[in-house]
């Protein structure tokens, strides 16, 4: 069996969305398990930048399908305007493009709910997408979601979203003093379910089948290690289960069934939003990675904050979704560096640890023990193979490698599909052929 769960290790915005189009090629099926449009995952191919929020981004090779799994919040709206978007470049979805009956809704009172609950929150905003993630997770958990089957059963659709807007209108009176605005809201989604209820499918079913049949599965992780709701960096996290497990739960995809996880990681490191971040570089280098890395949000166009690589993260990333082989991104993005430190260890009271902290105030107490490696100074923009790197850039790849416990699979170097280096001989190289 063949089938491939792709995990964000960082914070997210770890270059997953050019890992996952790149991988594609070599796969049959690819799926987004978790998650909605909070995610912007960019795939730039031929000069076009596309950024894909709940398509996968394996929508853009021909003939692949792509699935919309029950564990991701879906926007109809915004799901709507992806498809067009896709259309206009010629994308065509058509019978390839599937989205689950069992997904939740995402409703615009879930924006308005997210936008209140950050402006109220006691301790400071966690600064989400304003998307409504967390309100839509926080009603599938209460169990007074509505999902995609509900939206296509046109006939009871309205009364159960109508009683649903008199208890969301009351909380939300009752919190923030802010009742609901849902004028025309029943109408707007009714409107929606035709055009959407031909990619409408039972997907758990369609991936089993697959899989019976020898099919290839790729899962595209959203978000990141440290964003998931049990494993991140709690509450700075995002509501969905954004490691390993979250793939096999939200898919309906058994665990013995996945065949390998493959961490993605910046050489560096990046978090947008508020909350933890132990290797932040403030001032002016950590400006300049940003433009040379262009580290503002795909979807918020928010400035991300960067730092150096944090080695215990990872290790913590890697023991969390069993990765047994990494894809590094953005090594061209640290060339002109004369030396690069790394984040090797935690030390809390001036003694090592191992430990992360499970409380976000935890992190203060943290102090990063760095080591520094000599920098290359020289383009690896483009490079394609690993005898192209300089033998600067490959002595940080070994090093990463051999302090992260994982083994280093495929290089990005730039964010075109063909800026990548699969050195030969791999599991991961066997996987892409
Ligand atoms: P995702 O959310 O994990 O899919 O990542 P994003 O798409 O949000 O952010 C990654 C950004 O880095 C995008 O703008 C990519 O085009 C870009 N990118 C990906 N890989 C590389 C790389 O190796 N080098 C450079 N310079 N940019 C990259
Ligand atoms: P991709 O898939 C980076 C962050 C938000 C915020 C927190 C909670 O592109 O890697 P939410 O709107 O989910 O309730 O916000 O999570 N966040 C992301 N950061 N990449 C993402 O997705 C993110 N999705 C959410 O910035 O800190
Ligand atoms: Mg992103």
């Amino acid at each position: 069996m063949k089938a491939v769960v792709v995990v964000g290790a960082q914070w997210g915005d770890e270059g997953k969305g050019k890992v996952v189009d790149y991988m594609a090629a070599s796969f049959d099926y690819i799926a987004r398990c978790q998650g909605g449009h909070n995610a912007g995952h960019t795939v730039i191919w031929n000069g076009k930048r596309f950024i894909l929020q709940l398509v996968p981004s394996g929508i853009l090779r021909p003939g692949k399908i792509a699935i919309i799994g029950p564990g991701v919040v879906f926007d109809p709206h915004a799901f709507l305007a992806e498809i067009d978007a896709l259309a206009k470049a010629e994308i065509d979805v058509k019978g390839r493009l599937f989205v689950s009956n069992r997904a939740h809704l995402i409703f615009p009172y879930h924006r308005q709910l997210d936008q209140a609950s950050e402006a109220n929150r006691a301790g400071g905003k966690i600064g989400t997408t304003s998307r409504g993630i967390g309100p839509s997770y926080e009603d599938k958990m209460g169990r007074r979601g509505l999902r995609v089957a509900d939206l296509l059963d046109t006939e009871t659709f309205r009364a159960k979203l109508e009683a649903l807007i008199r208890e969301k209108s009351a909380v939300s009176e009752a919190a923030y003093g802010q009742p609901i605005d849902a004028t025309g809201l029943v109408d707007s989604y009714l409107a929606m379910a035709d055009r959407i209820r031909g990619f409408v499918a039972d997907t758990a079913a369609m991936l089993w089948r697959a899989a019976d049949e020898g099919r290839s599965l790729l899962f595209e992780g959203a978000q990141g290690t440290m964003l998931d709701i049990d494993h991140g960096t709690y509450p700075y996290v995002t509501s969905s289960s954004a490691t390993a497990g979250g793939a096999s739960t939200g898919l309906g995809f058994p665990p013995t069934g996945i065949s390998d996880v493959i961490g993605v990681t910046k050489a560096y490191c990046t978090r947008v939003g508020e909350g933890p971040f132990p290797s932040e570089i403030h001032g002016e280098q950590g400006e300049a990675i940003r433009q040379k890395g262009a580290e503002f949000g795909a979807v918020t166009g928010r400035a991300r904050r960067c730092g150096w690589l944090d080695l215990p993260l990872l290790r913590y990333s890697n023991m969390i979704n069993g990765t047994a082989w990494l894809v590094v991104t953005k090594l061209d993005v640290l060339d002109e560096l004369a030396e690069i430190p790394v984040c090797v260890g935690y030390k809390s009271n001036r003694k090592r640890t191992a430990d992360m902290p499970a409380q976000a105030s935890g992190y203060d107490k943290i102090e990063c023990v760095y080591e520094k490696l000599p920098g290359w100074r020289k383009s690896t923009l483009g490079n394609d193979t690993l005898e192209k790197l300089p033998a600067k850039a490959r002595a940080y790849l070994e090093f990463v490698e051999k302090q992260s416990g994982a083994r280093i699979g495929m290089i990005s170097t730039g964010p075109e599909r063909d800026a990548t280096i699969v050195p030969p001989g791999t599991r991961l190289a066997a996987l892409l052929s």
